[in-house]
């Protein structure tokens, strides 16, 4: 039994990594090769639709925007504070960080940006750009601003999708399993080396993905209500989900961790079905592990979280349920 569902579970990642990962660069990402890149969206708020990228993907940034929502700001002035926090940005900040990232994209002309934060923050940050902003230009999440700047001012960081960057020096991308597949390294010359000569988004993101195509109201940059989506583990669900949470107004959403490969979920989804969650349930895999969760081994009700971790699952759900966005088939749909 062991054997074949560690095959399953192997089809299954491969599959998706067919789709989501840069292991197959070439095969899905020809529309992203620069003749059309910014007709992804129409926004309904003006948002983020990268429409101020005219086409010039290989073009080089002259400059880029700084904002700093960690740390101090660099002393020659260039850059816009958003908030000093040393923890991970809850989503009421991501929202702030989004307007003012989106309000520069919109408006200048060239460059890319680049966002200083607390390497707490990176994981939810990018991903969670990746959602809101759909643009080409480059955008760099880094906690070393000579770093960010690098890879931001490189002329092949567009259309890459939002990046991440420490003092380690390792460029990943905030669509994939957080640090967990590079697209690239900043060389001891402070130049960007890419590992991958297309540019290229995982499959929730490209062009025209159901995100990018049905729910492209996901791209807009404010916050409409608070949300609350909280990541719970599996120990004692069903007796929290039949009990407190379900009636539960306040909550959004809600992300179960399974950290069991195989759970008998059977006898949990049947005792708790008298109280089908109002709101949409996402199971993931524990974080730091790259894998692919399926429907096979979850309730019914629940949305299969792929290779989103936990706290890319709360993000995206986060999202979701801030544009009304909440029955599970609709989330289910903006899997690849
Ligand atoms: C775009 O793709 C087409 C074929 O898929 C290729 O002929 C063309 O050179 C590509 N353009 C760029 C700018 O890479
Ligand atoms: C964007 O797409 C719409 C519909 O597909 C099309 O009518 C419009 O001409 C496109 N605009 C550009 C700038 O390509
Ligand atoms: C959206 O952009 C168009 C053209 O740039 C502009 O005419 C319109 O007023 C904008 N709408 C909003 C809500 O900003
Ligand atoms: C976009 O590119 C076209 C042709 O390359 C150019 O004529 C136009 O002025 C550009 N628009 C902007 C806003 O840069
Ligand atoms: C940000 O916070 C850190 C430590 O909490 C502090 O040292 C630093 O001066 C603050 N920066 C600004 C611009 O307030
Ligand atoms: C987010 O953090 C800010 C600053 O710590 C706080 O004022 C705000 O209430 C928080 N929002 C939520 C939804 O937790
Ligand atoms: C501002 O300072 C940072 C680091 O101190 C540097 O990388 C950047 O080029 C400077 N920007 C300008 C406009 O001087
Ligand atoms: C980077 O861009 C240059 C031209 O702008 C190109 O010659 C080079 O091959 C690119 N490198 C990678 C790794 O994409
Ligand atoms: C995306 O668009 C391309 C070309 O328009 C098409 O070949 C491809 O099948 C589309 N992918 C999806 C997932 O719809
Ligand atoms: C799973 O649940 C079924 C009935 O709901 C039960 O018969 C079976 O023994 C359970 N399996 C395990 C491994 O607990
Ligand atoms: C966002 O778009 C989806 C799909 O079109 C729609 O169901 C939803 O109501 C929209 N949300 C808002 C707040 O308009
Ligand atoms: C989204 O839901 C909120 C709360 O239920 C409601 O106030 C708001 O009007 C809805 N927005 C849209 C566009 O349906």
């Amino acid at each position: 039994m062991s054997i074949i569902y560690r095959l399953i579970t192997v089809l299954l990642f491969w599959s998706a990594a067919t789709n989501a990962s840069p292991f197959y660069p070439y095969a899905k990402r020809q529309i992203d090769n620069a003749t059309s890149p910014t007709n992804g969206t129409s926004s309904p708020t003006n948002g983020t639709s990268g429409g101020s990228n005219n086409g010039s993907s290989s073009s080089t940034s002259s400059s880029v925007e700084i904002f700093v929502t960690s740390g101090n700001l660099p002393s020659n002035g260039s850059a816009k504070a958003l908030f000093n926090t040393t923890g991970t940005l809850n989503i009421t900040q991501l929202y702030k960080v989004s307007e003012a990232v989106n309000q520069s994209l919109q408006s200048s002309s060239g460059g890319g940006i680049v966002i200083l934060a607390d390497k707490s923050s990176f994981e939810s940050l990018s991903f969670f750009l990746s959602i809101v902003l759909n643009t080409e230009k480059a955008v760099v999440i880094t906690n070393d601003i000579e770093i960010g700047t690098t890879v931001a001012m490189d002329s092949n960081s567009t259309g890459r999708g939002v990046l991440y960057v420490g003092k380690s020096k390792v460029i990943f991308a905030g669509d994939l399993p957080p640090f967990g597949v590079p697209v690239g390294v900043v060389g001891d010359n402070l130049e960007a080396y890419w590992f991958y000569d297309e540019p290229q988004k995982s499959g929730m993101f490209s062009m025209n993905s159901t995100l990018r195509t049905t729910y492209s109201n996901f791209t807009n940059p404010t916050l409409n209500s608070e949300v609350a989506v909280p990541i719970v583990y599996e120990q004692g669900i069903a007796s929290i989900l039949s009990s407190s949470l379900g009636n539960s107004s306040s909550i959004g959403g809600l992300v179960i961790v399974s950290d069991k490969v195989v759970s008998n979920v059977t006898t949990q989804s049947t005792s708790s079905s008298s109280s089908t969650p109002t709101f949409p349930v996402i199971w993931v895999n524990p974080p730091g592990k790259i894998s692919w969760l399926s429907e096979a081994n979850i309730p019914g009700y629940a949305i299969a979280g792929g290779y989103l971790t936990p706290v890319q699952a709360q993000i995206l759900l986060g999202v979701a349920v801030n544009n009304n966005v909440t029955s599970p088939e609709s989330i289910r749909a903006l899997f690849p």
